[in-house]
C-alpha cells in the first residue's frame, strides 16, 4: 500500500488573515468604501480605519512571519482597494503597488501566498449602484476585478480561493449589505446572490484554468461538522440537513458543477425562484475549483426544538438549538475543543470527492488576551493547536489529500463579531477595542510552539 505515514516534506504550513480584519487604511490611498466598513461606522469596536495597521507593518509583519517560518500565507486581497467602487474604470495603481509589494516580500521569503478574493468586503459603490450581489451585474463586475488581480499577481501566486464563507454571506444577506424589510424578499435576494456568487466563481474558475493550468484555485468554505444531540433519526437528519444546506453546498457547486437536488428542494419549499437564464447550467458545468479550502474550528451539537433556531441560519434552518457539551473544553464564544472532530470531517470530504487536495484555511481558538511583561502564555492556544495538527497527521494517514494549514489567524485582528476582545493570533497585537494604543507585535506562545512545529515538521506533535 502506498499511505502517506507523515505530513509531506512539501507540507505548506500557514496562517491566515483577511484584509479588513488586519488591513486598516480603510480611507487611504485610493481605497473605496466596504460593507465591512459600514459595518465598522456603526459599531462600538469594529474598527476597519486603523485595523491592526498591517497596511502600514507589511514589512515587519513578513519578517515575524519569515522568523515563524512559515511556508504560506492566506490573505485576501480587498476588492475595494482595486476597483474602489467595485467596477471603475481604471484599477487603482496604489492599491495594485500594496499587493505587488506583499507578495514580493512573501516570495523573498519563500513563502507561498495563497490570496482570497472576497472576504466578507463587498465595495458599497457597487451596492449603492445595483444592490451589488443581489444584482446579475455583480457576476461581471466581480470577473472583471478577478481577471484583473488574476493577470497582475498570476506570475507569483499559485493558490487562489475565490470567495470565503460563501454560505454565510448568502443566508445573512446583510453580510453583502443587502436588505429588505419583508423577510421573503430578503430570503428571495440573498438565494439569488447565493446563486450569482456560484455563477461568478465558475467563471473565475474556468479563467484561471485557462490563465494558470498549474494553478490551483477553490472556494473557501465554512465547514462545520454537527452532531445530533442523541441517536434519534430525525435529530440525525436535522444536523445533516444543516451541514448539507451550509458547508457540502459550497463543495458541491464548486466540484461538480450544479446545484444539488437538497439545495433545489429548499428553495421549491421555500417558495424561492432563482434568476436561472439560459447559458447558466454550461457556465456551472464548464468551471470547476481543482482544490477545497476549508474554514474548520469546532464540531456542534444540535437537537430538534420548536423555539429556537441558530441566528445565522435563521430563515434557512429553524426548529433547531445548540447544545453545549460540557463535557468538551469551551470557548467563552461557546465553540468547543474536538480535534477528532477535525478527522472525522476531513474523512468526509475525502469520501465525497476522494483525493481531492484540500487547504485548511482556517483553524483557530479565540480568547480574551493581555500582555504581561511581554508575553502571552496562551496555552488553550497551544493545546488546540497540538490536537488538530495530531489529528490532521491522522487523517493524512487514512489518505486524505490535506497539502496545507493555516491556523486562524497569523496576528491578532478584528474578530468579526466581537473586535479585539476574541484574539486568535499567534502574535499579539498591542490595541484594544477602544484604545488604538501602539499596535506593537508580541509573539506569543503558541508562536513558539509552531515555530518548532514548522522546524520538525510536526515531529514535536
Ligand atoms: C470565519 C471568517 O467565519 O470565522 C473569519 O472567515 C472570522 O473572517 C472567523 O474572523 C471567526 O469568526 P469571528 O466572528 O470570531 O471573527
Amino acid at each position: 500500500f502506498h499511505l502517506k505515514e507523515d505530513f509531506p516534506q512539501d507540507f505548506l504550513w500557514g496562517a491566515s488573515t483577511s484584509a479588513f480584519q488586519v488591513e486598516g487604511a480603510a480611507n487611504e490611498d485610493g481605497k473605496g468604501l466596504t460593507v465591512a466598513d459600514l459595518r465598522s461606522q456603526k459599531s462600538k469596536y469594529l474598527d476597519t480605519s486603523v485595523g491592526v495597521d498591517h497596511y502600514h507593518h507589511i514589512e515587519e509583519d513578513v519578517a515575524l512571519m519569515a522568523k515563524l517560518g512559515l511556508k504560506s500565507y492566506r490573505f485576501s486581497i480587498s476588492w475595494a482597494r482595486i476597483f474602489p467602487n467595485g467596477n471603475d474604470q481604471e484599477p487603482n495603481q496604489k492599491g495594485i503597488a500594496f499587493y505587488n509589494k506583499l507578495i514580493n516580500l512573501l516570495v523573498e521569503n519563500k513563502i507561498e501566498p495563497i490570496v482570497t478574493l472576497f472576504h466578507f468586503d463587498c465595495p458599497v459603490g457597487i451596492i449603492k449602484e445595483y444592490g451589488g450581489w443581489s444584482n446579475r451585474q455583480a457576476i461581471s463586475d466581480y470577473y472583471r476585478y478577478a481577471k484583473t488581480v488574476l493577470e497582475l499577481f498570476g506570475d507569483r501566486v499559485k493558490y487562489w480561493l475565490t470567495i470565503n464563507e460563501q454560505s454565510l454571506i448568502a443566508n445573512v444577506p446583510a453580510m453583502n449589505g443587502i436588505t429588505d424589510s419583508d423577510k421573503h424578499q430578503l430570503r428571495q435576494k440573498g438565494e439569488n446572490s447565493n446563486y450569482y456568487m456560484f455563477l461568478a466563481q465558475a467563471k473565475v474558475y474556468a479563467l484561471c484554468h485557462k490563465l494558470y493550468p498549474e494553478s490551483k484555485i477553490g472556494p473557501a468554505v465554512s465547514y462545520m461538522t454537527n452532531f445530533p444531540y442523541d441517536h434519534t433519526s430525525a435529530n440525525a437528519l436535522k444536523s445533516k440537513s444543516m451541514e448539507d444546506m451550509i458547508s457540502f453546498i459550497d463543495m458541491d457547486v464548486a466540484l461538480r458543477g450544479e446545484l444539488p437536488s437538497y439545495y433545489k428542494r429548499y428553495l421549491l419549499d421555500s417558495n424561492i425562484e432563482l434568476d436561472v437564464q439560459d447559458g447558466d447550467e454550461q457556465i456551472l458545468q464548464n468551471g470547476k475549483a481543482n482544490f477545497l479550502g476549508l474554514n474548520w474550528y469546532s464540531t456542534s451539537v444540535f437537537k430538534l426544538s420548536q423555539e429556537q433556531s441558530p441566528k445565522m441560519l435563521d430563515g434557512v434552518i429553524s426548529n433547531v438549538e445548540k447544545v453545549r457539551d460540557d463535557r468538551l473544553m469551551n470557548s467563552e464564544w461557546d465553540f468547543s475543543y474536538d480535534p477528532v472532530g477535525l478527522r472525522f470531517a476531513l474523512q468526509k470530504v475525502n469520501d465525497r470527492y476522494p483525493n481531492i487536495p484540500i487547504i485548511i484555511t482556517e483553524c483557530g481558538w479565540p480568547e480574551r488576551e493581555e500582555l504581561e511583561e511581554g508575553k502571552v502564555h496562551d496555552t488553550k492556544r497551544i493545546k488546540y493547536l497540538n490536537g488538530h495538527i495530531y489529528e490532521l497527521r491522522e487523517a493524512i494517514k487514512d489518505g486524505v489529500n490535506v497539502i496545507s494549514f493555516n491556523p486562524w489567524s497569523f496576528l491578532d485582528l478584528l474578530s468579526v463579531n466581537d473586535g479585539m476582545d476574541k484574539r486568535y493570533g499567534l502574535v499579539f497585537v498591542n490595541r484594544d477595542n477602544y484604545a488604538e494604543k501602539d499596535l506593537v507585535r508580541y509573539p506569543k506562545d503558541s508562536y513558539y510552539f509552531y515555530q518548532k512545529v514548522i522546524a520538525t515538521n510536526a515531529q514535536n506533535v
